[in-house]
């Protein structure tokens, strides 16, 4: 199973990428949450406006579906100034990256997605280009080879980033600012459900948003995607208005739980309980009990189980918390007693 395939992944699947221009917010009051990132975005992009200049490089970084590509194209809107898209991935070669700068207009807004992704002489290009404005491009090979200066316009580099970790700190400092997009709060994503539903169309009641954003994982995007599942299925069995109770008998045939768990991640949660005990349990076996492969719960279910509590990474191996006993219902065994040093607190075979 890859994350595309699940209703709770985080990257966006096909229909995402169909459904998700209609529903990113266009300018920065009807971004939802983010208050830090959003009135100190607000600032840099004012200030820029009153100098009538261009604004600072910006970088963002957060989880897949928190927002970073709506919030650059809301800067590129602010700034009243033409956004240009490319990727990491996409800039292979420093003549790649040239050819795209050069052909940038002033004040234009170029959108880097995934910019930790970028080839070792791109990059080196692109610290030229973000603080001199100008980049060398080398005609020739060879001992005969030449570079050429070239004078760029003024822009904004607004740069995306799963994994600000990665960036090299050269490249992060010549940011002039740096915004971290954190998980929403569940009142934050009802107001999600409430405005792409009126987007869409879709009759929500309070009740059936808080249910939607409950299982959401912290994510617009994944509140998008249940809010469309929960809409079939209100327009199927219901009368197609989404109350708790559609919102939840919905979620339940998609086996998304209240807490946003899906069937791997308590198929991972029930193996570390019911055979390993709780653990501590390598991740190799936990993944064969599972039937699936390490990777995958290692990186599909485990960081969010590991964010709400539910599972820890130890030395030791994989342990579950008195969380995940609670959520699955289930009874942890008794603790082992302090005076039977590694017993299991049931008197052994040679007596208390
Ligand atoms: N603050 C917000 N308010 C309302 N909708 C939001 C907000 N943030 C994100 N969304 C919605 O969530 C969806 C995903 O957002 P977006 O594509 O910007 O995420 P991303 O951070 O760029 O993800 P990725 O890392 O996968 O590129 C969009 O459809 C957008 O409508
Ligand atoms: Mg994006």
């Amino acid at each position: 199973m890859n994350s595309d395939e699940r209703l709770v992944g985080a990257d966006a699947d096909t229909e995402d990428q169909a459904v998700e221009a209609a529903l990113r917010p266009k300018e920065l009051g009807e971004f939802i949450g983010q208050h830090r990132v959003r009135e100190q975005l607000d600032l840099v992009l004012r200030a820029a406006r009153a100098r009538g200049g261009t604004a600072d490089h910006v970088l963002l970084s957060g989880a897949p579906g928190l927002g970073k590509t709506t919030l650059s194209m809301i800067i590129a809107a602010e700034m009243g100034a033409p956004i240009r898209i490319t990727s990491g991935p996409a800039i292979q070669h420093a003549g790649d990256l040239a050819a795209i700068l050069s052909s940038l207009q002033e004040g234009e807004v170029l959108f880097l997605d995934e910019i930790h992704r970028m080839s070792r002489p791109a990059e080196e290009m692109l610290y030229m280009a973000m603080e001199d404005f100008r980049v060398d491009v080398i005609v020739g090979k060879g001992p005969g080879a030449t570079a050429i200066p070239l004078e760029l316009p003024p822009f904004t580099l607004v740069g995306a980033t799963t994994r600000a970790g990665l960036l090299p700190p050269p490249l992060r400092d010549r940011f002039g600012f740096t915004g971290h997009m954190d998980f929403y709060e569940p009142a934050e994503l009802e107001l999600v459900v409430h405005r792409s539903a009126q987007l869409l169309d879709v009759r929500t009641d309070p009740e059936g948003a808080v249910e939607i954003a409950g299982r959401s994982r912290g994510t617009p995007r994944i509140a998008n995607r249940l809010l469309r599942r929960v809409r079939d299925y209100a327009q199927v069995k219901a009368d197609g208005v989404i109350t708790r109770e559609i919102a939840s008998a919905a979620l339940e045939v998609y086996e998304v739980d209240e807490r946003g768990l899906d069937r791997l991640d308590r198929a991972v949660l029930r193996s570390l309980l019911k055979l390993f005990g709780g653990g501590p349990v390598g991740l190799s076996t936990l993944a064969v009990a599972v039937g699936e492969e390490r990777e995958t719960v290692e990186e599909v279910a485990e960081p969010f189980l590991v964010r709400e509590g539910l599972l820890a990474r130890t030395p030791r191996g994989r342990v579950a918390t008195p969380a995940a006993w609670a959520h699955l219902g289930l009874t942890p065994p008794p603790q082992p007693h302090p005076s039977t040093p590694g017993g299991s607190g049931q008197p052994g075979l040679f007596g208390a």
